[in-house]
């Protein structure tokens, strides 16, 4: 028999439950295979706070948003102490393969792990889908509907008041989710992370709606990694560090920054973590379980240190040597298909 450990890292998302339990349901009912729970992310793993899972921890969990082995951020790569910890669960529990769940971090950090001779298949999840090496994560979906829902109900008061309303949506690196967020909720400007903005450019786009003669109102969808021209060749690191400091959130910052050149004051409202809650919708629900049965079959089969991918409608298994550590930001031509032209969303580059 063989026996796996399965952990979920980084930040929640909708859809982890579902992913668990169609892992849990093919390994166990179709391969005969063993599974030990990890509680908190890698965080469990270095103090092996873990349990064999039977059939029923996995029953009743399909629609329910979080992850029954909870998350955490806790990253015990720095630390050799931890890393040997890991490691030593690992063996102690006897296990074949570890499975882990989770967005960029999460499988980069599994891919380390197989540089310690550990067997590891990554699954990815992720409200940003920016998991490179897949065309979709789940919980993606489910994030979606919500701020496209969160962004109608703020068009309905900037209509009704003719205000500038500005809504913050995730996204540190990569603003997949601002950016289907803003154009399935007819957004009037979006401000993604990999087209640092020119507020003039931006205030000249709002100007043309609250001057002109159709709609004096508008609605602008800011992803939380939004930078502005001078902020462009920041490393990530150097870009977060500089936000701390500035204690302030991108949509804020650029609600500031127009009302400082502008003669209307700005709105904002911040989405945060009510864009990581709640059920996966019935998509994400259906992408979890599929990437959770073919972690099964790669389990059965013995093919290790894959990461789970989604290509067109087929699901697939892709080395994690050739993503771990890439990040898939939204590629310029996937833009020009919804420019101006069409939506008359304006990108304010
Ligand atoms: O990766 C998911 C995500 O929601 C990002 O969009 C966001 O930048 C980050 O997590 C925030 O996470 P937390 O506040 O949990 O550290």
């Amino acid at each position: 028999t063989k026996r796996i450990g399965v952990l979920t890292a980084g930040g929640d998302a909708p859809g982890l439950n579902a992913a668990l339990r169609g892992l849990a349901k093919a390994a166990q009912d179709n391969y005969g295979i063993e599974i030990v729970g990890f509680y908190d992310g890698y965080k469990g793993l270095v103090e092996n706070n873990a349990r064999l899972m039977d059939r029923s921890d996995f029953s009743g969990i399909l629609h329910e948003g979080g992850s029954f082995l909870r998350n955490s951020r806790e990253r015990p790569f720095k630390d050799e102490e931890k890393v040997k910890k890991m490691v030593e669960n690992y063996h102690a529990w006897n296990l074949d393969c570890l499975v882990v769940l989770g967005g960029g971090g999460t499988n980069k950090r599994g891919y380390w792990l197989t540089e310690y001779g550990l067997n590891v298949i990554g699954l990815p999840k992720t409200i940003d889908n920016d998991i490179y090496g897949t065309d979709i994560t789940f919980g993606f979906h489910s994030a979606l509907e919500f701020c496209t829902d969160a962004v109608d109900r703020i068009h309905t008061t900037a209509a009704s008041h003719q205000r500038v309303i500005l809504a913050e949506i995730m996204g540190n690196s990569a603003g997949w989710l601002a950016l289907y967020a803003g154009i399935a909720g007819g957004a009037d400007a979006i401000i993604l992370p990999e087209i640092p903005y020119d507020i003039h450019k931006l205030k000249d786009h709002v100007d043309k709606r609250m001057k002109g003669s159709d709609s004096k109102f508008c609605v602008i969808v800011v992803a939380e990694g939004a930078r502005t021209m001078e902020e462009a060749d920041l490393t990530k690191k150097q870009f977060k560090k500089k936000r701390a400091k500035e204690g302030i959130s991108a949509a804020h910052r650029v609600s500031e920054q127009l009302n400082a050149i502008s003669d209307y004051e700005s709105r904002v409202s911040v989405l945060g973590y009510l864009q990581r809650g709640g059920s996966p919708t019935g998509y994400d629900r259906v992408l979890a379980t599929q990437f959770g049965v073919k972690a099964a079959e790669l389990l059965y089969k013995g093919e290790y240190n894959q990461l789970v991918a989604a290509h067109g409608l087929d699901v697939i298994a892709v080395p994690l040597a050739d993503v771990a550590g890439k990040t898939k930001f939204v590629p310029k031509d996937h833009l020009a298909v919804v420019s101006a032209k069409q939506t008359g969303i304006c990108f304010a580059d």
